[in-house]
């Protein structure tokens, strides 16, 4: 396998296929008509999972990618809490009950610069409009610079089972080049915190393909994380896309590793933290053998969301706050992205879905085919065949002329599948881009592959 011809001969961006149809191809829809009928839809006792977006931080990192403001004040965080407690109420009043809910995410932005009496006002709320039980798992993300003795019992609070902690980088230079300045004797006393707090599970975000950084500065964030024992690591490529983030373009480009540095560096990180007794979980996730994600890979349940690798298998996924996006079932529906429309929609008394997709039976099927390459680096026929019935045989033959047609071989086939080989899974998004339907349609352009 030759990584520079692989590099040389696909365009070198793809989806990171957290959801299919990707959200770039989402479109102006009845959101909060779709959502109304789902909410209606939902078998009584289903358990179902929520997702809520907090789009605020107290500080900006350059390299950022995610849907978030950069604020001083604490009074529009304030007021946003209380629209989303609107529209938790709005939801549980269309949908007629509480909704047992099996997961429950917060994600931002920083939810971790919440104030104590939010996480209280939120943590009420929740178990007014939703079934929380001692089954429910609650996640949060955390940025260590915000955590406080008051964030500790605001998580104690909510009943925060694990927590995800934004490292990326420790080296001070790297640091500097994407403004983000955090001491690992600071992530380490968090960690204790938390761990001391009776959070039971910590999550560590690291970024590979940041600017300076180097295999050997990468080398030592990665052994002081592992010094860490996290349960779960998320080892992601940095996404440049200053085309849609503006302050991206505060990171030089020429301080960038080269996609084959990238790729290198990627490959090293991944073997240091295997080497160390954890279990390689898809693309770019690590976790402890006995920790619930690895032993979903192992059994073929693990499932991808928005949030990455997940266990989630709940067939319904309600997104609340400005941006999040809801799956249920058959269509994705993003609610109004704009903070202030956000809640000025939900104030009204009105649900926040604005775009988003419909899917036909073809997009079903290749959703299913990309979650299972993206999860499994594999595809079963019998699989497919279990879920689309006798619909699932064109796709069939066609992954196997795909997989025939492919002049770098990166995936194996026999009568049972399709499997990418070992030493191709680095190029499992291309794999995946294969099946994409939407890939060449429009002006959409995605980061790096690797
Ligand atoms: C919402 S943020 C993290 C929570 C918290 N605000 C923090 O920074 O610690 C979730 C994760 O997304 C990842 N991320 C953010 N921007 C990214 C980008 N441009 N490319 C790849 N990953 C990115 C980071 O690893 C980050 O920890
Ligand atoms: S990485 Fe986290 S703290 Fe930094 S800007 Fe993004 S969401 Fe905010």
């Amino acid at each position: 396998m030759n990584v520079e011809e692989i590099f040389a001969s696909y365009r070198g961006a793809v989806p990171r296929y957290t959801s299919y149809p990707t959200a770039p191809h989402f479109a102006d829809l009845n959101g909060a008509g779709i959502e109304k009928q789902a909410l209606l839809d939902i078998e009584t006792g289903e358990p179902v999972s929520l997702y809520v977006h907090v789009p605020f931080c107290d500080r900006l990192c350059w390299f950022c990618g995610c849907h978030t403001k950069h604020t001083l004040k604490y009074a529009p965080v304030a007021a946003y809490i209380g629209s989303l407690i609107t529209e938790m109420q709005t939801v549980a009043k269309t949908a007629g009950r509480k909704l047992p809910l099996a997961h429950l995410h917060f994600g931002g932005g920083s939810p971790s610069m919440l104030c104590e009496e939010d996480f209280h006002r939120l943590s009420e709320a929740l178990r007014e409009n939703f079934d929380i039980s001692d089954q429910t798992e609650i996640s949060v993300e955390f940025d260590p610079s915000d955590v406080t003795e008051a964030t500790l019992r605001g998580a104690a609070v909510l009943g925060v089972t694990r927590a995800s902690v934004g490292v990326q980088d420790f080296d001070s230079a790297v640091q500097k080049a994407i403004n983000r300045p955090q001491t690992f004797e600071q992530t380490r006393d968090v960690i204790a915190a938390l761990r001391g707090a009776g959070v039971g599970s910590v999550n560590i975000d690291a970024l590979y393909g940041l600017p300076l950084q180097t295999r050997d500065r990468l080398e030592a964030t990665i052994d002081q994380v592992l010094t860490l024992r996290p349960d779960r690591i998320a080892l992601f490529g940095y996404a440049h896309v200053p085309w849609v983030k503006k302050h991206q373009t505060m990171i030089r480009e020429a301080d960038l590793p080269g996609t084959l540095d990238r790729f290198h560096h990627a490959a090293y990180a991944a073997d240091m933290i295997a080497n160390r007794g954890y279990d390689r979980i898809g693309i770019d996730h690590f976790a402890l053998p006995d920790d619930d994600l690895a032993v979903a890979a192992h059994s073929g349940r693990l499932y991808r969301n928005f949030q990455g690798y997940t266990t989630d298998a709940c067939r319904t996924l309600i997104g609340l706050g400005a941006s999040a996006i809801s799956f249920f079932g058959t269509s994705y529906v993003q609610n109004i992205v704009a903070t202030k429309q956000y809640e000025n929609a939900v104030q009204s008394g009105n649900l926040a879905g604005m775009r988003g997709v419909r899917l036909n039976m073809d997009d079903r099927v290749r959703a299913h085919i990309i979650e299972r390459l993206m999860c499994d680096f594999a595809l079963s026929f019998a699989d497919l065949e279990d879920k689309f019935g006798y619909l699932a045989r064109p796709y069939e033959a066609e992954a196997r002329a795909l997989a025939a047609a492919d002049p770098h071989k990166l995936v194996e086939t026999n009568e049972i599948g399709i499997t990418i080989k070992p030493e191709a899974r680095a190029f499992t998004r291309i794999v995946a881009s294969w099946f994409d339907a939407y890939l060449d349609t429009g002006e959409v352009r995605y980061s790096k592959a690797v």
